[in-house]
């Protein structure tokens, strides 16, 4: 089986002890960094200061889910912060494979996403140009939410049309993901995943990470 990292979403974590809070995940992969701007999703939740702050208190890849409008307006913005990866929703912009184009050209890994009512073929024709595909397996907008099952088959699909077009992409899961379903996301292809209450929540960051890794041995 393929290692499958490992992506804490900091929305779950205490903001007044960021730092700490991200030092906690640093057995984890990547740090997974949720921007809500209260239109594209029902909520709001932080931005560019917060993206910066946390490319200095961790040397973890940054790897930024944009739900927001149009997110082809803030690309360089959040490229400039410290975002190593940047991932946008097909339903969030007119030009999806050009807002790709233009995370490639800002020398960072391109992802793209889709909320779970969303047909899978909405980002089929995009699978040979992107770094990431991100299945949702919760609506975005909050963390806390229970997993949807369907994304299981959804993950599964896609790992087929990635192994024909493009196998190196990673295929991320977001929304959800506990000890008790990482594993089987895995098996169904997932090469990483994303948690944020499951790793924030019980007894701090560095366990939780641990408990992941220990469902996924
Ligand atoms: C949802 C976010 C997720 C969320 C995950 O809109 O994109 O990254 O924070 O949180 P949990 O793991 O608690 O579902
Ligand atoms: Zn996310």
């Amino acid at each position: 089986a393929r290692a499958v990292k490992l992506a804490p979403s900091i929305l779950s974590c205490d903001f007044s002890r960021l730092g700490e809070e991200l030092q906690a995940i640093a057995g984890a992969d990547w740090a997974h960094v949720d921007v809500m701007d209260g239109a594209f999703v029902p909520n709001i939740s932080f931005g560019l200061p917060i993206l910066a702050a946390a490319r200095r208190a961790s040397n973890l890849p940054m790897d930024v889910h944009l739900m927001i409008e149009r997110p082809e307006r803030y690309l360089r913005d959040f490229a400039e912060a410290g975002a190593d990866s940047i991932t946008v929703h097909v339903e969030a912009t007119q030009h999806i494979h050009r807002a790709v184009q233009q995370i490639k050209e800002l020398g960072k890994k391109a992802g793209v996403t889709l909320n779970p009512g969303t047909p899978l073929e909405a980002v089929r024709p995009l699978l040979a140009d992107v770094d990431l595909v991100l299945v949702m397996s919760v609506n975005p907008g909050f963390g806390g939410q229970k997993f949807i099952p369907a994304s299981t088959e959804r993950v599964r699909t896609l790992r087929g049309w990635l192994d024909e077009v493009n196998p190196q992409a990673e295929l991320q899961v977001d929304g959800g993901v506990t000890p008790a379903n990482a594993r089987l996301l895995a098996e169904a292809g997932a090469t990483c995943l994303v948690a944020g209450s499951a790793v924030y929540g019980a007894d701090g960051g560095a366990a939780g990470v641990q408990r992941l890794r220990d469902a996924l041995a």
